[in-house]
């Protein structure tokens, strides 16, 4: 090999290393196009946190019988679900319809618990909970890493 070709290799080299350097370094900050899903990942991780705390008040003001509280808890999750619908996961990112139709499910399972314990069917609500829960975990197990 030349020294031109060999000093051309090792360059070449140097630029995959730094290229690697700075895709691990910095993350997407030097990636401008990248920023919006940057903050759309950060908006998911500050829904997920705020979900599981709701499902918990849920669960022990099913367990009290307190309506009102039922409702409230609820109401923070349904109201999340538009932001929820826009962020975009880690994983099979490119499913943006279906991780949004998981996330109508959950609606539509909060919407259907709040119902039934708006009407004292605690026993149903408690039930309906149960589709809560499974809506979260059928969107975890297809878009959570
Ligand atoms: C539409 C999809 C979707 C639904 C519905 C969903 N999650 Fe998540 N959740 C995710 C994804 C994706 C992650 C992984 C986030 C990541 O890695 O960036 C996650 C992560 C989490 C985490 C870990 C914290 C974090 O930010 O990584 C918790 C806790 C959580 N979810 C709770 C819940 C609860 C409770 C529910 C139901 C009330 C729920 N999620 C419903 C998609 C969803």
């Amino acid at each position: 090999m030349s020294k031109r070709s060999m000093v051309t290799a090792v360059s070449m080299m140097m630029g995959l290393i730094t290229s690697h350097g700075i895709a691990f370094g910095h993350g997407t900050e030097k990636h401008g196009n990248m920023m919006p899903m940057d903050s759309q990942m950060k908006k998911l991780h500050a829904i997920m946190p705020m979900f599981s705390l709701a499902c918990d008040n849920m669960v022990s003001a099913l367990e009290k019988g307190e309506i009102a509280r039922i409702e409230s808890e609820a109401g923070k999750i349904t109201a999340a679900i538009p932001d929820l619908k826009k962020t975009k996961p880690h994983k099979n990112i490119k499913q943006q319809s279906t991780f949004v139709t998981h996330a109508s499910n959950l609606e539509k399972a909060v919407n259907t618990t709040v119902e039934l314990a708006k009407k004292g069917a605690l026993v149903e609500a408690k039930a309906a909970y149960k589709k809560v829960e499974g809506a979260c975990a059928a969107c975890h197990a297809k878009f959570r890493d």
